[in-house]
């Protein structure tokens, strides 16, 4: 097999480059290649400084994910990289697209770094459960100090090639079409320059005042993990050993990592994440239709949301309402969450202005003509929307795609009011829907390929990830929930608390328990409107007008900063329905809660795949991770069942009475896996 890397000799100056597709990832073939070409360098005495430099899309963008948990093979990372440290003549490395991970730690061995102004660097193995693991948390800090090191390391978010100058960990921004050009003469430049630079020489200087100040600023969002704090550990050992010893610690703390569950996590849901992508029977090179202008029905919370993702993107949207007042208001509100936005710095000053340039707000759906995809976003009511589809089958010009935002609604149901339900599609999004990065495209019994694979390119574009999904009542994401609410209900009755079943899914790493999340959406959604008919507690906490947080009561208490309190009203509540329905309270334990609620919630998992309404088990985990905040160093529904044992969880199951899955069963007595 040839090699990925070869050679080129440009005078005195050797030449070594990667062309490893798609991302240059450190594969062995890649490393064992490296090693070679810095040989054949060293040994040669006409050449005086070498630069690597990678074809393709990007620098060496990790080492390669797929090898891990394998036997080793050739030469590993580290030996490559200690040659590159230890070489007698000098490599510069020439950056573009992205080095990351191991990519930024080959970079960081060699002894000059050059990239174009595009180019990103980072370490961003914490999202993978990982940390940089070839000497990235030793070198790094003794080039950028422990403050910007930490950052790097334990957040992981990469820096463009300016930055990464400011703090000294690029040597100079070259052209960004002349990188070889401008590397070859930069390495001309300092070939002669003794002592060769060496990062493991150099020294970082502790900065404790700067870690604590880290804990603080960071201390929620890396709650539940473990990568982030070995990560704080191996930058604080560089400040304080030797570069050796630092390296062994380093390594201890990566196996550590490696070896455990959160990053076979991390590293399903990165694969897991780009596999939703694909769609079995649909090919990735479907032409797909042109989308340039969108129009959106219903200027309410999800109409402005959806909205804002394609205006952010610079796709123009008309926004479709029935009094001007709504629509005043819906616009007033997107308005709003920009110039928020633009405060905090997160979107550049003209942002604002040039988002709501785009927005063609209207209250006539006959300006919805020119649009390449109509989302209807209107109220979950089949007749209103059966209503809408008409009207738009009239309105809409031929190719234009007609989605619904629908939660729950039959996408079929609602496609046969048209004469084209070949270019009808669901796109539920999930609120808030410019922040959430959920789309569940549901995928109608007639929907044509290329609308499918027009909205899968779509959703990348405004940044989302999109899992497709069959007709089912609630899709992926809501189906599985209902199993959960009914049970946290029961469980209520039985004698659990609110907050004991809450506590139990936050304690997991979920953002909020099934109360807390009744509360913030409205207690009232889909109640009857009867306060005489109290069938449920739910239907009392309604009738009370214990709405959830907008009234400041639901299942807790709420003070005006919507902190929550336990609601001794809603302990009566429950109660008295006990006592009515003739039930004993007893001692609920946090085991069984799991039990009863997350357990059922796999079992409804492992019935949409039997019933093909999801691709496959991955595309339910990216359903719950991106939809509903589950941990991700849980790795989703799915595989979590399978980190706790499927055997468990059907006699879990079983015990409490529930009916599993077939398929479940069987993966279970196979010592199979959900495929
Ligand atoms: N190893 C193996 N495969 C990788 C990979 C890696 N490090 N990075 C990306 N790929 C694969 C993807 O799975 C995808 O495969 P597919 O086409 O079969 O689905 C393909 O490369 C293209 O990836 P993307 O679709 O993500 O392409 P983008 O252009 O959108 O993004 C990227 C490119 C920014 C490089 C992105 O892929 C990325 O973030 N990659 C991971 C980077 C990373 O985490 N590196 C650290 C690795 S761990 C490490 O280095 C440990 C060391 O410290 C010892």
């Amino acid at each position: 097999m040839t090699s990925p890397v070869r050679t080129e000799r440009h005078g005195d100056i050797l030449v070594i480059i990667s062309d490893s597709p798609p991302v240059n990832a450190l594969g062995a073939a890649v490393r064992d290649g490296l090693e070679a070409g810095v040989k054949e360098g060293v040994a040669d005495a006409s050449i005086a400084a070498m630069v690597l430099r990678c074809d393709g899309r990007t620098f060496f963008a990790g080492a390669d994910i797929t090898e891990f948990g394998k036997p080793p093979k050739g030469a590993s990372l580290h030996e490559a990289i200690d040659m590159m440290d230890a070489s007698p003549k000098p490599i510069v490395a020439a950056i573009h697209g992205t080095a990351l991970g191991g990519g930024c730690e080959v970079a960081l061995a060699c002894h000059y770094r050059v990239a174009v102004p595009s180019a990103k660097l980072g370490l961003p193995e914490v999202k993978l459960g990982l940390l940089p693991g070839a000497g990235g948390t030793q070198r790094l800090p003794r080039v950028v100090g422990v403050k910007a090191a930490l950052e790097m390391i334990a957040i992981g978010d990469p820096i463009p090639a300016q930055k990464a100058a400011d703090v000294g960990l690029v040597d100079k921004v070259v052209g960004e079409g002349s990188l070889e050009a401008d590397a070859i003469a930069f390495a001309r430049e300092i070939a002669a320059a003794r002592p060769i630079p060496r990062v493991r020489d150099k020294a970082a200087a502790p900065d404790p005042d700067a870690v604590e100040a880290f804990r603080k600023a960071n201390g929620r969002k890396m709650r539940g993990f473990d990568a982030p704090e070995a990560c704080i550990a191996c930058v604080v050992a560089a400040s304080e050993k030797p570069f050796e010893e630092g390296m062994t610690f380093e390594r201890e703390q990566f196996m550590k990592l490696m070896t455990g569950t959160q990053s076979a996590a991390q590293r399903h849901i990165f694969f897991a994440e780009r596999q939703a992508a694909k769609i079995d029977d649909v090919d990735p090179k479907t032409p797909l239709r042109p989308i340039n202008r969108v129009g959106v029905i219903g200027a309410g919370t999800m109409g402005g949301g959806i909205s804002m993702n394609f205006l952010s993107a610079g796709i123009a949207v008309t926004i479709v309402e029935m009094q001007q007042e709504a629509l005043d208001r819906g616009t007033g509100v997107m308005r709003k969450n920009y110039e928020a936005s633009a405060a905090k710095g997160r979107i550049k000053p003209d942002a604002p202005e040039k988002a709501m340039g785009l927005l063609k707000p209207t209250l006539n759906l006959d300006d919805l003509a020119d649009c390449d995809l109509i989302i209807e976003a209107v109220y979950e009511n089949m007749d209103v929307k059966k209503d809408i589809f008409t009207k738009l089958d009239a309105i809409a010009k031929p190719g234009a795609i007609l989605a619904s935002n629908t939660s729950y609604l039959d996408i079929d149901a609602i496609a046969t009011v048209t004469k084209r339900p070949e270019d009808v599609v669901g796109m539920h999004f999930f609120s808030p829907a410019n922040v959430m990065k959920l789309l569940e495209v549901v995928r109608g019994e007639k929907t044509a390929k290329d609308v499918l694979a027009t909205v899968m390119d779509l959703a990348k574009k405004i940044r989302k990830v999109a899992v497709v999904a069959g007709v089912c009542h609630g899709f992926i994401g809501n189906r599985m929930l209902a199993p959960r609410q009914l049970e946290a209900n029961k469980l209520l009755m039985e004698g659990a608390t609110p907050q004991q079943i809450d506590k139990v899914h936050t304690d997991f790493g979920m953002p909020m328990g099934p109360f807390q999340m009744a509360d913030l959406a409205g207690v009232d959604i889909g109640w009857h409107r009867d306060p005489s008919r109290i069938e449920s507690i739910r239907d009392a906490l309604a009738a009370e007008g214990r709405w959830g947080q907008k009234k400041g009561a639901g299942f807790y208490d709420y003070d005006e900063k919507r902190n929550p309190t336990p609601s001794p009203r809603v302990a009566e509540i429950i109660e008295d329905f006990r006592s009515r329905s003739n039930m004993q309270k007893r001692e609920i334990t946090d085991q069984e809660i799991v039990e009863r609620t997350l357990y059922p919630m796999v079992n409804e998992g492992a019935l949409i795949l039997e019933e093909g309404k999801a691709q496959r088990a991955s595309d339910i985990d990216v359903v719950w991770i991106y939809g509903y905040g589950w941990p991700v160093y849980r790795g989703g529904p799915m595989f979590w069942a399978q980190t706790e044992g499927l055997p468990k969880v059907v006699a879990g199951l079983e015990k409490h009475g529930f009916k599993v899955a077939q398929s479940l069963k069987t993966a279970a007595d196979t010592g199979g896996s959900f495929k």
